[in-house]
């Protein structure tokens, strides 16, 4: 098996069969995780360029990561401390860096399309997006949609809720264009100023404004960081108000009256859209999340490869 794309731009190119293939390559490279010896030779010999314009943690942590555990050789470059600060383009840097024999580019970028913009230019080097602006964030869907597998055995049939800054979201986007493709049912929820006019149209998801109703409804919860650094304008009062109408708090959770699977793709804003007792509470699987990051992301970097392997055959 292999997949029916070269580059992972985002969840929208993927097909289904895709998303299989991805997850359960990344339940066998989760049990190599769980070895004394974490390390597999499956790209030794490639090279991994990790272009980051844009601050991270857990992702550029997690490829890094996935990447030694792979065997590949790797190069970090951080826009703040490179040439870009410089004024040189974003495709001059890659070719640069290209001439040096890289064979992928995995990239953070603030500016939406992006990583689409590298694939039509570099057609013949894998890309990886690791989040461009609010367009997409796949390999965070993906490792959402592991651990949610994780949890309850399947996606299908799932009830899941996506709360808070859905406008600004890419894991919001990839996560829906994900779990719809997987059968499950997918709920958004939050202030009408953050949540998108037509998405219920244009992507097949419920809408619900009151969160103890979308709470009442789901079987997961992955609750959304607000993003103040992408909001133009004031969408709402203070982020006190947010807390008391959007944030996810213990006392909330007891008046729904059911398990919910807490979720959150990180970085927190603890008080506001989650308070600490559901982040560190028994329901919550946010460093779970953080952990499959790993597996699913070997499981991306060595299916491209796969891939790129066969296209260089033929
Ligand atoms: N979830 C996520 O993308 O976190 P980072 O911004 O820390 O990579």
């Amino acid at each position: 098996m292999q997949l029916s794309t070269k580059h992972l731009i985002g969840i929208k190119e993927l097909s289904k069969e895709d998303i299989i293939l991805i997850l359960q390559t990344a339940n066998n490279f989760k049990e190599v995780l769980q070895r004394p010896v974490k390390k597999v030779p499956s790209l030794r010999d490639v090279t991994i360029v990790n272009l980051f314009y844009e601050n991270s943690t857990r992702t550029r942590i997690s490829f890094e990561l996935a990447e030694k555990r792979l065997g590949a050789d790797t190069i970090n470059f951080s826009a703040s401390s490179s040439s870009a600060a410089k004024g040189e383009t974003l495709l001059d840097t890659v070719n640069n860096i290209l001439s040096m024999k890289v064979d992928m580019v995995v990239m953070r970028h603030a500016a939406s399309g992006a990583a689409h913009f590298l694939a039509q230019h570099l057609p013949n080097t894998a890309i990886v997006n690791a989040g461009d602006g609010t367009n997409e964030h796949p390999t965070q869907a993906l490792l959402d949609a592991f651990s949610i597998q994780e949890k309850l055995g399947s996606l299908a049939g799932k009830k899941i809720v996506l709360v808070g800054d859905i406008m600004h979201s890419r894991v919001a986007l990839s996560n829906i264009y994900l779990l719809k493709k997987m059968d499950a049912e997918v709920m958004v929820a939050g202030p009408p100023t953050l949540i998108p006019k037509y998405i219920e149209e244009a992507l097949g998801v419920k809408v619900e404004y009151n969160l103890q109703k979308a709470l009442e409804w789901c079987d997961v919860a992955n609750v959304l960081r607000i993003q103040l650094e992408r909001q133009k304008k004031v969408l709402f009062s203070t982020l006190r108000e947010y807390n008391l109408s959007y944030g996810v708090t213990k006392k909330m959770l007891e008046s729904v009256g059911k398990e919910i699977v807490i979720m959150h793709p990180g970085p927190m804003n603890r008080g506001v859209e989650i308070d600490s007792d559901v982040a560190d509470g028994k329901n919550s699987i946010i460093l779970n999340q953080v952990e499959n990051g790993v597996a699913v992301r070997m499981a991306v970097l060595y299916l491209l490869a796969e891939r790129v392997k066969v296209d260089d055959l033929k």
